[in-house]
């Protein structure tokens, strides 16, 4: 069967486009074991092209798993054999970059980082800003739904999309590729697709919003004694006239000491014994001034929290160097491989209740898991790492689970904040969220994959 549209599939694509065999195993397998476990992987051109694939694997009853980067981090592009792998590495063309509009027309495989460089030439940003930029596809970012570091100001993907195209589980194109904001012609279909880590249909272009780059920037880092004051710091950052605040990260003591370890990185004056550090950037006309709004601003925070500690980049290279601090996860899975990671999000009024909750309900658990916490505090996602190698056993998941994930619902908040679903959350999706929404999922994707071709046990289980 599966020779028969290996066939078809290079007839409709040329050779040198379907690869399998020893030209999988020489592909980046990224950020799970598994993602190229298909071994077969198609590598269309065009959206004609992906919709040739679809209907083909339709034909032959094989079901298609959509790749990007393949640097997602719950397990939504892993494949199996019998399955086919559907890359848009080579749909990677900037097709419209309009200024005038501040829109850009790119076909799913363009990365983040490439968009952000042709935007910034035009002295405009995606508005969206992820640590994965330099492998993550902006199609791949659509069906997570991702979100990052611009999110508490710009929203995530979803609020940056104006149109998409898509191909449908039936080889027909999904076509709403509208350039403005303000669009109220009947159902906004789009979102659908947003976040649906392609079960619904694959992504194959996408209209985005762009936002003007501010010409100069300025970077702190300060060290904090409690979440509440990183998160009155936040508040007095946003009311700064001269820029605005452009990120605000946090970085739990454990997991600075490690980055930072990792980074051969240390500061005269800035010792790493703080419980929390908060990452901020200013964007702005000139740089002084932020640098000097943020010199204002610590001045505030001493005012209140006398023990707080901070510096201020001096230079575009002490800007990069402390944005390592808190980009370097790498460096935590190379302590722990494949540690237990959570990817939270929890209304700020409750965080740090939550976290404090958290932290003594695993400690209760096993005091051996004290986990790394980091994550994107504006906007209330925290990443929670265990500090262990590898999966842990089901039963003890689950507790873990039962701690996390317990009170987040009632809380308001999200046990998947921006990595998705993929098929590592699917149990914590049917644990946590209303039945009434599960059962609406189920009846659109029975409505729009009711053969279950489009990357399936994503999402959704596989029956
Ligand atoms: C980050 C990824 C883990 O924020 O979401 O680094
Ligand atoms: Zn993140």
């Amino acid at each position: 069967m599966l020779t028969k549209l290996t066939g078809a599939l290079r007839t409709a694509l040329g050779c040198a486009h379907v690869r399998s065999g020893a030209d999988v195993q020489a592909m980046d397998v990224g950020w799970h074991p598994d993602n190229l476990g298909a071994g077969l992987v198609a590598l269309p051109a065009n959206t004609a092209e992906v919709a040739e694939v679809v209907r083909l694997c339709r034909e032959h009853g094989v079901a298609i798993v959509p790749q990007g980067g393949r640097t997602g981090l719950v397990g939504g592009s892993i494949s199996h054999v019998g399955e086919v792998i559907v890359s848009l590495a080579r749909m990677s063309h900037i097709e419209c970059l309009d200024a005038v509009s501040r829109i850009a027309v790119v076909q799913g495989g363009v990365t983040l980082e490439s968009l952000q460089g042709a935007a910034a030439a035009e002295g405009l940003e995606p508005g969206i800003d992820i640590p994965s930029r330099g492998s993550a596809t902006i199609a791949g970012m659509v069906s997570t739904n991702a979100g990052g570091i611009m999110a508490f100001r710009n929203g995530v993907m979803r609020h940056r999309v104006l149109g998409l195209e898509a191909v449908l589980a039936d080889g027909s194109v999904y076509s709403d590729l509208t350039r403005v904001v303000k669009n109220s012609a009947g159902y906004d279909l789009k979102h659908l697709f947003i976040g649906a880590e392609g079960s619904l249909g694959l992504v194959t272009r996408v209209v985005l919003k762009l936002d003007p780059l501010p010409q100069a920037s300025a970077t702190a880092l300060l060290g904090l004694p409690s979440v509440q004051a990183a998160l009155e710091t936040i508040r007095w950052a946003m009311s700064i006239e001269t820029g605005h605040l452009r990120a605000a990260e946090a970085m739990w003591q454990r997991f600075i000491q490690l980055t930072a370890k990792a980074q051969h990185w240390s500061e005269p004056g800035m010792a790493l014994d703080q419980p929390i550090f908060l990452l901020m950037s200013l964007g702005g006309a000139h740089e002084q001034p932020l640098r000097d709004a943020f010199e204002t601003l610590f001045g505030q925070v001493l005012e209140h929290y006398p023990d707080a500690t901070g510096i201020i980049a001096s230079s575009a290279r002490q800007e990069r160097d402390l944005w390592r601090l808190r980009e370097d996860t790498d460096a935590l899975y190379r302590v722990h491989p494949a540690a237990p990671s959570y990817d939270v999000s929890v209304p700020l009024s409750s965080l740090a209740d939550y976290l404090d909750k958290v932290l003594a309900g695993l400690a209760r658990i096993d005091s051996a898991l004290q986990p790394y916490v980091f994550g994107h505090l504006a906007d209330g996602n925290l990443h929670i790492i265990l500090s262990r190698a590898g999966a842990l056993a089901p039963d003890m998941a689950a507790r873990v689970e039962s701690v996390l994930y317990g009170t987040l619902q009632a809380l308001g908040g999200s046990f998947s904040a921006e990595h998705g679903v993929g098929s590592k959350r699917i149990g914590a999706m049917f644990d946590t969220l209303d039945p009434g929404k599960l059962a609406t999922m189920k009846t659109i994707k029975n409505m729009l994959d009711p053969d279950r071709l489009m990357n399936p046990g994503k999402v959704l289980p596989a029956s």
